[in-house]
Formats: structure tokens, sequence, C-alpha cells
């Protein structure tokens, strides 16, 4: 499949300097970021425990980014409300941690509040698992890596999900993103993108980079 324009990057915040959070994240709006990818994670879903609502509330008045918050958590369903009234733009959920009728009220919930909902696949979950739902989403993360950790390797073989996930999503005439997430650099993005996927976190790529505006332009240019 040919690669989509008006891609997305996303850079990780997961890769900040974790005591200037609010300059590191003008610093991804001043170097051309699309969005800012918000990794929370609650020790039990992942090992790491990184932050919650209350700090990303403190972030929104440092810059205008969309804010892509990556629940990594158990219940997220509990943590909704707390979230998008931090400031949250888009809510990722990961489809390993809720189901039924909770998994349909946290969707319907971000998306009467204006806000995108999304559902991710960790690598041992069919990309299949989501397709239930998608009439529900605005966006569907594949993870490229084990969630839990920056800096790990691309997981060329999640590459098959997306372009299923892809098909399904022109099948049904729906006008979804395809988020990847994990060990995207200049050498996977256009693998990614070839794929399907349209949008693209990233942490250690962009934040360790000399030239964060830079890397950001790199990315682009590989996955167009
Ligand atoms: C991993 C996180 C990713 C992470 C990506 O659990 O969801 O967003 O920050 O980091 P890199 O780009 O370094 O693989
Ligand atoms: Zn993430």
């Amino acid at each position: 499949m040919q690669a989509m324009h008006n891609m997305i990057i996303a850079p990780s915040l997961l890769a900040a300097d974790f005591s200037r959070l609010g300059e590191e994240a003008l610093r991804m709006e001043r170097a051309g970021a699309d969005w800012l990818h918000l990794d929370v994670m609650d020790g039990h879903f992942v090992p790491n425990i990184t932050f919650g609502a209350q700090i990303i509330k403190a972030l929104r008045p440092h810059t205008s980014l969309f804010f892509d918050v990556h629940l990594m958590v158990e219940h997220p369903q509990r943590h909704i409300e707390d979230f998008l009234q931090a400031g949250a733009d888009g809510i990722t959920m990961h489809i390993e941690t809720i189901e039924g009728g909770s998994l349909s009220w946290a969707l319907d919930a971000i998306r009467a509040a204006g806000k995108k909902a999304a559902l991710s696949v960790s690598p041992g979950t069919p990309i299949e698992a989501v397709y239930p739902w998608l009439e529900k989403l605005d966006m569907v993360l594949v993870m490229t890596v084990e969630p839990g950790f920056g800096g790990q390797a691309f997981m060329a073989d999640m590459l098959p999900k997306v372009i299923a996930l892809r098909s399904e999503i022109i099948r049904r005439g729906l006008d979804i993103i395809i988020q990847v997430d994990g060990g995207i650099t200049e050498s996977t993005i256009g693998m990614a993108a070839n794929a399907g996927a349209n949008c693209f976190a990233a942490g250690s790529v962009i934040f360790n980079a000399a030239d964060a505006k830079e890397a950001i332009a790199k990315l682009r240019l590989a996955a167009d």
C-alpha cells in the first residue's frame, strides 16, 4: 500500500527529562511535533510507574499540542473522567485491560467529551480483538514493542497487524488513525507507513537527538 500523507508525529514524553516536563513539552511543540504522546503506567499492567492525570493537568498550560494519552493501566475506565478533566485530547486504552460494558461505556464517555477514543493491542494480542469496536474508535494503536519501556527494538513482525487493520478499516469505509508505538526511527518508520500506519509515537529518537526539530523532520521524510 502507498504511504499516506498527513502523518502525525507524536513525541513520547517518556524519553524527556522528567525534572523539566513543562519545558520539554514546549520544546516538542517548537520542534514541529503534531501531538504529545503521554505514557501513563501503573506498575501493574506494565512494570513501570510513570505519571498520572495530575501531572498531565499541570502540563496543560505549557503547550497547545494535542495530548495523546496512552493508558497502560488496569481498570482504565476508573480514570477516564480524570484524564478528560486534565486536558487529554485523545485517550488510548489497552484491549487487554478492559472489556464488555466498561469498554463500551469508556469509549462513549471519551467521544461524548468530544475527544478521540482509541484502543491498543500489545504484541501478543491479535488485531482482530479490536474489530468489534471499530465503529466506536478514532484510532487504533498497534504496539511495536512490549509496552512498559522506551528504547526497545522495533518488532517488524507486528506489521501484518497494521496491514490487516488498514484493509479492514477500508472495507468498512471507516476513518480511523493507525498509530504505531515503540522502536520508531528513521529506518523503521517507512515500513510502518507502508503497512498503513499514519501516526507515530517516538520517544528516544526525538528526545535524545541533538536537534529535536531535525529529528522530527527526518522522521517525516522517511515516512513519506
Ligand atoms: C512504551 C511506550 C512508548 C515509548 C516509546 O511502553 O508506550 O510510547 O515511549 O519509546 P521509543 O520510541 O524509545 O521506543
Ligand atoms: Zn506509548
